[in-house]
């Protein structure tokens, strides 16, 4: 089989290689898929021992999207934009490729398995570190009409916003405390369900909204869905689909093959219950 791994530090609890194992399944193709643990200060050396020893592809995660961002030899537009990587692969020449597939992943996620509308729609993205900065450039490219990036430390999300390029869809800043009207859709793309925290934002907002989304995913409710809810929101989703729509573009990065994801999302919950 061809070999592919997810390379992370910590890297136990990864679920990466049950959803490729479901997709290879599910697709008919020939490939193995790994663990690797790097040392936190050999990502870089793990990499390409993994590729001269004939690894095919790679999925990189937490603390390595940056390192390897800088490893890739070509990047995709969205990984250029994300300044991280999530997927890489090498080709023929020996030349490392370097993709991010999360901000397509939530996408996928919110517009075609959750029935979420984004075309028009008025989106408020909280958080603007790495998971918003991924997901930002495959969300506007949705067609909202307009994106808030609301952020504890405003001056990041005034950056984030404005490195969006061009496009019809309006992309501004805004400070938890400043935000007003109606989303009608929410994502919290801050790290605060890690904690059991919640971005300080109004009720009334989640209220309101139309659905609202947690890019962190568990057993139970994420703490940001679960307030949601007591506020009133009946859409509700955390980011296991994300998850398994991100593995879904790095598998056809690799083998130009879309996998299914419904029944592995379904699998994947029933794993973690
Ligand atoms: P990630 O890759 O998960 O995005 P990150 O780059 O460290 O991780 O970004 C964490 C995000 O969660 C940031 O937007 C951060 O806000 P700041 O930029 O102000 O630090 C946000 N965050 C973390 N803890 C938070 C808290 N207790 N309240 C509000 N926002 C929080």
């Amino acid at each position: 089989p061809d070999r592919y791994a997810v390379v992370g530090n910590p890297i136990a609890h990864s679920r990466s290689p049950q959803i490729h194992a479901r997709f290879a399944a599910e697709t008919g193709e020939h490939v193995a898929y790994d663990r690797i643990l790097a040392p936190l200060d050999g990502f870089t050396v793990t990499a390409r021992d993994f590729f001269a020893g004939g690894g095919r592809g790679l999925n990189v995660t937490v603390p390595f999207k940056l390192e390897a961002f800088e490893l890739a030899d070509q990047l995709t537009e969205r990984a250029a934009h994300a300044g991280a990587v999530n997927t890489l692969w090498i080709d023929a020449a020996g030349r490392i490729h370097g993709d991010n597939t999360d901000g397509i992943g939530i996408v996928r996620d919110l517009r075609d398995n959750l029935g979420v509308k984004l075309a028009g729609a008025r989106v408020l993205l909280l958080g603007a570190g790495g998971a918003a900065r991924g997901a930002l450039l495959p969300l506007v490219d949705a067609g909202p009409a307009e994106i808030v990036i609301a952020n504890r430390t405003e001056p990041k999300a005034e950056e984030l916003a404005q490195s969006a390029r061009a496009a019809a869809t309006r992309v501004t800043a805004a400070g938890f405390a400043g935000l007003a009207g109606r989303f009608d859709v929410v994502i919290n793309a801050t790290s605060t369900s890690l904690d059991g925290d919640l971005p300080p934002i109004a009720d009334a907002l989640l209220k309101d909204a139309g659905f609202v989304y947690d890019m962190m995913y568990g057993a139970k409710p994420t703490s940001f869905l679960a307030h949601a809810a007591i506020c009133g929101c009946a859409g509700l989703a955390d980011g296991l689909g994300m998850l398994v729509e991100q593995a879904a573009e790095s598998f056809f990065d690799w083998r130009g093959v879309r996998p299914t994801t419904g029944a592995v999302i379904a699998a994947i919950r029933a794993e973690l219950a």
